[in-house]
């Protein structure tokens, strides 16, 4: 997996080293607000999965959740996330599972929420065929939450491995550490 050998072990440590501060940065507590209003249109606990969870630093945005798999290719990352931000904010119950998005299967209708924020269209392709997969993992109401990069955003002519379209192989140069995605979208009432 191209992104497991991306975010390797001193990578994934300086992700890492970042989130503290984060919590300081407006763009950061608006997805983290977003976040929770996507769990709070449940009126029950929730089974949640964050797709390419990387350290887990959306982790306790999460709310009203009984479970929450945190998924990732790179076992550094996955490592980190082990120990996220503010982890005593975070009640739902967390498993760990490494694995590459393009073949990783879930079990039909596991999860009431899917959440991806700053992989899709930027390291796996955002197509029809994903978003099928997912939609089968979902449980009926379930929703599908993510980010991806608007097509005529100007830092795809910026940074070339941020163009939608090819997965992870056609990357050149390193991801960025911070959410940078200029559209999020709702798919799946
Ligand atoms: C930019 S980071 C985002 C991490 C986290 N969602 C965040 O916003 O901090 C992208 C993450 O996607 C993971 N990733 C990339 N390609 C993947 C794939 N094919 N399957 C699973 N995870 C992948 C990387 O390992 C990395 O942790």
């Amino acid at each position: 997996m191209v992104a497991a050998a991306l975010y390797d072990e001193g990578y994934a440590r300086k992700y890492r080293d970042r989130d503290e501060a984060l919590l300081q940065v407006a763009t950061f507590q608006e997805f983290i607000a977003w976040l929770q209003r996507a769990c709070g249109r449940f009126t029950h606990p929730i089974d949640v999965l964050d797709l390419g969870c990387g350290t887990g630093r959306y982790f306790w945005g999460v709310t009203n959740a009984r479970s929450l798999v945190g998924f990732d290719a790179s076992a550094a990352m996955l490592a980190e996330a082990r120990h996220p931000i503010c982890a005593d904010r975070i009640n739902a119950n967390v498993t760990l599972v490494q694995g590459d998005l393009a073949t990783h299967s879930f079990p039909d209708r596991s999860f009431d929420l899917v959440y991806s924020i700053g992989v899709l269209a930027e390291h796996v392709p955002l197509d029809a065929a994903l978003v099928a997969r997912v939609s089968s993992w979902l449980k009926p109401d379930g929703r599908f939450a993510f980010t991806t990069v608007h097509p005529q955003s100007s830092a795809n002519a910026a940074t070339p491995a941020r163009q939608p379209g090819p997965a992870d192989g056609a990357r050149r140069s390193r991801p960025r550490a911070a959410p940078t995605t200029d559209v999020r979208r709702n798919v799946r009432r």
